[in-house]
């Protein structure tokens, strides 16, 4: 059987020693990701220990937030904090035409990481998908009810569109500038897409993303893109033929065997081991790694997780992964 390709989201992280090392050296999360020598060698780490098939940019997904002038902290253990944006003086008040020019350090790490990357190993760009961005900036952070950002789309809807045209267009600029300093293919992470359905998946999932694939292939044919609608279930399908994406990366609620007979022939399949059977490790997660292979082979598809490494997972168990999937499965 041939072997997937493999990499895994957040594959740099806090269950590194190494990761928490370098983090320690930068001081705070954001000044890691906007020095490029050391997001480098973060985006290196897991390459060099686990010979992964891909590096993905270190970075993250609201650093554009930040770029709009949207101040973003990070506080250690309670993830993203910024002012909620709320008025159309807000929106106003984005730095659209300095954004770019601010991410300059983002795209310095895409060029030494793209010197840097071992021979056959691919470098993935990325960028957060406009809805879930928005949803950070809206809400002003990471784990509410989303009560803000759905009030605003649903009774202030012209604002709100305003808010995702913004976020699309620079976004597919960004993507295009990772590009051209070196990204061979790229993944749009929603990961609160599973939060909408019917119109407003579509208005505000699958619009502003085929709008991104659209533009980003216009400019540069060639590179593909993958698209991660976490939580979107039954929707799957549809974003899959609706956006032009060329592969989707699935969450661990999706069954692989319904994935392989829902999802169209042409999409590539991403995913989708639950990251707490990593973090577990043992039996459990070996049958799980099994039932993914054979449940897609003869499919293309990328052994990933359906969503990222937790930061309690032992290393040793990813090691443990890279080496099964490798094998083939059980009995390989
Ligand atoms: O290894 C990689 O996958 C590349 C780097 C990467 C990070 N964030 C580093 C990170 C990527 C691709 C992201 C994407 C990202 N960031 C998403 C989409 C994927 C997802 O997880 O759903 C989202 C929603 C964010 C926003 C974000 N960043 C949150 C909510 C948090 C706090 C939660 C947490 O785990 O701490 C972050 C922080 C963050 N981003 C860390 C890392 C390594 C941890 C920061 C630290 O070192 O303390």
């Amino acid at each position: 059987m041939e072997t997937p390709p493999l990499w895994l989201m957040r594959q740099a992280g806090r269950y590194l020693p190494e990761y928490r090392a370098l983090r320690e050296r930068a001081g705070s999360f954001l000044a890691l990701c906007y020095t490029p020598e050391l997001a480098t060698e973060a985006t290196l780490q897991p390459v060099h220990r686990f010979g992964v098939d891909a590096a993905i940019l270190f970075s993250d997904i609201l650093v554009v937030a930040d770029a709009l002038g949207r101040k973003v902290e990070f506080e250690e253990g309670r993830g993203p904090l910024l002012p909620p944006l709320r008025t159309a003086g807000d929106i106003a008040g984005l730095d659209v035409d300095r954004a770019l020019g601010k991410l300059g350090p983002v795209f310095a790490t895409v060029s030494l990481a793209a010197a840097a990357v071992p021979p056959g190993t691919a470098l993935i760009g990325f960028a957060g998908a406009p809805w879930t961005v928005a949803t950070y900036m809206v809400e002003g952070r990471g784990g509410t009810d989303f009560a803000a950002v759905k009030a605003m789309a649903r009774e202030e809807t012209p604002l709100f569109r305003e808010l995702i045209r913004i976020l699309t267009e620079i976004t597919a600029a960004y993507l295009v500038a990772q590009i051209d300093h070196g990204a061979e293919l790229l993944q749009l992470f929603d990961s609160w897409a599973g939060m909408l359905s019917g119109e407003e998946f579509t208005s505000w999932v699958i619009e502003p993303t085929r709008e991104i694939v659209r533009g980003v292939k216009a400019a540069r044919p060639g590179i593909p893109i993958i698209g991660f609608p976490r939580g979107a279930g039954s929707l799957y399908p549809e974003y899959a033929k609706a956006t032009g994406v060329d592969a989707v990366s699935l969450d661990q609620a999706v069954a692989p065997g319904w994935a392989a007979r829902a999802m169209p022939d042409d999409v590539v399949l991403q995913g989708n081991l639950d990251p707490l059977l990593l973090e577990a490790g043992g039996a459990a997660m070996d049958e799980a790694i099994d039932h993914i292979l054979s449940a897609w082979k003869g499919r293309r598809f990328i052994f990933n997780l359906g969503h990222g490494v937790l930061p309690a997972t032992p290393p040793a168990h990813v090691a443990r992964l890279v080496a099964r999937v490798r094998g083939g499965g059980a009995g390989r």
